[in-house]
């Protein structure tokens, strides 16, 4: 059990932080942005020198495990810097990122090097052409070949993220079940959700339930629900004579707030107390109005926490309730 400081007015305690660390992102995933995305000015994001204070603050609270998201964390300019940082602060289990496999290659033993224990890479597509139309980027290839570096490194956890849309790519589970047991990872099928205002499909239309794929993947293997639960949303089952495991995040058909033991912050240092919910606290601001005060920082984060919503309510028959993207908010 965790001895954390943060506890909600609801008994949860909050022992998980999630950081974006950026909006941008070299990939342009139809569910996530359009073509000619804005993205906040660089004045707007806090510095990685900010980003390491409020890990600094939310360790010292308690938190055991952050998370490093974006956009895409990996073209930050220097993020190996704040990961090395934040991965030696005293107390902390675990540091893990999220990314999209872009810069894999080029990164895997740095990232591992520095601290980084377990990685979530996001892969919806094993085709080519198809990867291309998703992300609006022909960078398959660039992907598949930074997942090799890391599934030859020591990482405690590998974990592929495949968000799958109806009659875009649900045809591919099982294919992408074979790819993750082929590396020895995990994989996690994760619905969409409506996060912000996209051009490129109408998401009531493509939305397919957790259920109809786990329906679908038994046909196949034997799966059976895991005791393993990470506090979260996903939902684990055990693959008979395998040792990873398929998980299912389904924000819509499944409501997981009442374990939720996480909050975000955004790459404009905003703390975001639900990803279903706008209530947030706006933490640059204490940041750049008194820069070397940890304690008004932590009571900051504190008091936040009163903030934080019973549940979320996603409606597909509704316009987008929550404006902001993934992008903005870190996963
Ligand atoms: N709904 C569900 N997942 C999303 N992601 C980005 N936008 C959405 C959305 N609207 C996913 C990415 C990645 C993870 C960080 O979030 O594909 O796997
Ligand atoms: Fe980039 Fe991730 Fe959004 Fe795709 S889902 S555009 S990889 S931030």
């Amino acid at each position: 059990m965790s001895d954390s400081k943060l506890i909600d007015p609801f008994g949860r305690k909050i022992d998980y932080l999630r950081i974006s660390v950026t909006d941008r992102c070299d990939f342009r995933c139809t569910y996530c942005m359009d073509e000619d995305a804005t993205f906040l000015p660089r004045r707007d994001i806090l510095s990685l020198e900010e980003i390491v204070q409020v890990a600094t603050s939310f360790v010292a609270l308690g938190t055991r495990k952050i998370r490093i998201t974006g956009g895409e964390p990996l073209v930050r300019k220097d993020i190996l810097f704040a990961l090395k940082q934040i991965a030696a602060l005293p107390g902390l289990d675990e540091l893990t990122i999220t990314t999209n496999g872009s810069q894999l290659e080029k990164m895997g033993q740095q990232l591992f090097d520095a601290g980084v224990s377990r990685i979530n890479i996001s892969l919806d597509t094993l085709k080519r052409e198809r990867f291309e139309e998703l992300t609006r980027r022909d960078k398959l290839d660039q992907v598949l070949r930074g997942i090799k570096t890391v599934s030859a490194l020591p990482f405690k956890q590998l974990k592929l993220n495949a968000v799958i849309l109806g009659g875009h790519n649900d045809d591919e589970i099982e294919d992408l079940v074979e790819f993750a047991l082929a590396h020895k990872m995990d994989i996690s099928f994760i619905e969409e959700m409506p996060l912000g205002q996209i051009s490129h499909h109408d998401r009531a239309k493509v939305y397919i339930s957790s259920d109809e794929l786990l329906e679908r993947l038994q046909q196949r293997w034997h799966l059976s629900l895991s005791e393993r639960s990470t506090g979260g949303p996903s939902r684990y089952y055990d693959i008979a004579g395998e040792s990873q495991q398929v998980g299912f995040i389904s924000p819509h058909s499944h409501n997981f707030c009442s374990t939720c033991n996480r909050v975000r912050l955004t790459a404009e240092g905003r703390l975001l107390l639900c990803l279903g919910n706008e209530h947030s606290k706006d933490l640059k601001s204490v940041l750049r109005t008194h820069p070397d005060d940890a304690d008004l920082l932590q009571q900051s984060i504190i008091d936040s926490l009163v903030l934080k919503p019973e549940k979320h309510h996603f409606n597909l028959d509704e316009e987008p309730q929550i404006l902001r993207f993934m992008s903005a908010t870190g996963g």
